[in-house]
């Protein structure tokens, strides 16, 4: 598959039209559907659960990228699967096994990632490696859409890409916060393969074009 992937995230969705969104961001090119699950706990905000998700399920075909910002992420990932969800990323911070964790994501047939805060250092990584299909690094502190992109993360996504080319796994990363068409074409320089946007494509008034925009010019 052809790289980056686009990941909308539907936080900035019109949850009242969900079904013709969705239908919108598949007509427009988004390769992911992903989703902000958010428990009030780990995170101060609220997002939506399973009910949702299913909804989601049955009025898509994109693959969907789910992202647990809760506490408790090893609740929720047997019905994720069951539910039809293809990427899982928790927060290793919320998980004292975390290397467990990735395992059972993946026995239970689905990519496994883990997501770090911009504060928190890829070194906590080494030991993760085999188990990773993806890292997500968050580029605003998690909990809403709609901030502004920090910086450093280019810089973390750089180090990152070297740490995973001298491990020898095949491990993709995920950027997510403030991803606009303005600092794309550096994150995907950096090595980024899937960018993950909510405000900048909802706030398109063509969404096709925000999603052009995010592939920068070096879609191979
Ligand atoms: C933030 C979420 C993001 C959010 C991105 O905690 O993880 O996925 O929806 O929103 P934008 O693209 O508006 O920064
Ligand atoms: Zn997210």
């Amino acid at each position: 598959m052809k790289r980056p992937l686009i990941a909308a995230s539907v936080l900035s969705a019109d949850f009242a039209r969900l079904g013709e969104e969705l239908a919108l961001l598949e007509q427009s090119g988004a390769d992911l559907i992903h989703l902000d699950l958010m428990d009030g706990h780990y995170v101060p905000n609220l997002s939506f659960g399973m009910p949702i998700i299913k909804s989601i399920r049955a009025h898509t075909k994109l693959p969907l990228d789910a992202h647990l910002m809760v506490s408790n992420p090893s609740f929720y990932i047997e019905p994720l699967a069951e539910l039809g969800v293809s990427w899982v990323t928790f927060h290793p911070d919320t998980e004292p096994h975390s290397h467990r964790l990735l395992h059972r994501i993946r026995q239970l047939g689905m990519k496994a990632g883990v997501a770090l805060n911009p504060s928190e250092d890829t070194d906590q990584l080494k030991w993760l490696l085999p188990e990773l299909d993806y890292v997500l690094l968050m580029s605003v502190n998690p909990g809403f859409s709609g901030q502004s992109f920090i910086p450093g993360i280019i810089d973390k996504a750089i180090g990152l890409k070297e740490m995973i080319r001298h491990s020898g796994y095949e491990i993709e990363i995920q950027v997510d916060g403030g991803v606009t068409g303005d600092n794309a074409q550096q994150l995907i320089d950096a090595g980024v393969t899937i960018l993950v946007s909510a405000s900048y494509i909802f706030n398109h008034p063509n969404y096709a074009q925000a999603i052009q925009n995010l592939r920068g010019n070096t879609y191979v």
